[in-house]
């Protein structure tokens, strides 16, 4: 059952070379989200793999900006709070911050302070991991505010760049290129 629907979801990620620099191959993940029974079928794996997983979550991150796509889909589902982790700059308020290295770049993460509370169970979510620089930052974020990463849920993992190695929490992927 799982099976079928993970190889159609697999099936309808795109892929593009050399996109948005020379030699990045780009695994586009909307087409996932142009078609509403696939889109649904990855949201139901993903509230499976959380609710396998241990202790359930207090709270969904989602990672700016694909991972708010799916994580407030899932936070919904599962009757949380969705707290967004953004690039420096667009959250107003008091914010924590962290900075990283993506796979084309660098950039900083902010949250909005108080929005996870001291030893509440954290969920992240994001579209794709690459390097693993933006989840362990996002992990490192969580961290400092008090929170206990349980899981990093994606739905995309591409392998050959071990980023999960450089994520000291579980990782769970959907989909593997
Ligand atoms: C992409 C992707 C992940 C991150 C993965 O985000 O959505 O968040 O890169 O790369 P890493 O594992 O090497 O850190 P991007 O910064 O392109 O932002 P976007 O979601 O707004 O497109
Ligand atoms: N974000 C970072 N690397 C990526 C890739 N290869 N494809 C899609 N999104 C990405």
């Amino acid at each position: 059952m799982e099976d079928t629907r993970i190889k159609k979801i697999a099936d309808t990620v795109s892929t593009y070379p050399d996109f948005p620099k020379p030699g990045i191959l780009f695994r586009d993940i909307f087409p996932v989200l142009a078609d509403p029974a696939v889109f649904n079928d990855l949201i139901n794996v993903m509230v499976e793999r959380v609710q396998a997983s241990h202790p359930t979550p207090d709270v969904v991150v989602g990672l700016e900006s694909r991972g708010f796509l799916f994580g407030t889909p899932l936070a919904l589902a599962l009757k949380v709070p969705f707290v967004p982790v953004r690039k420096k700059g667009k959250l107003p308020g008091e914010v924590k911050q962290v900075s990283f290295s993506l796979e084309y770049g660098t950039d900083i993460f902010e949250a909005q302070a108080g929005r996870i509370k001291a030893g509440q169970n954290v969920l992240i979510v994001d579209d794709l991991l690459a390097t693993g620089g933006s989840m362990k930052a996002a992990c490192e974020l969580v961290t400092s505010m008090g929170g206990e990463v349980t899981l990093c849920l994606v739905c995309i993992e591409l392998v050959d760049l071990k980023g999960r190695n450089k994520v000291e929490h579980p990782v769970d992927t959907i989909l593997k290129f």
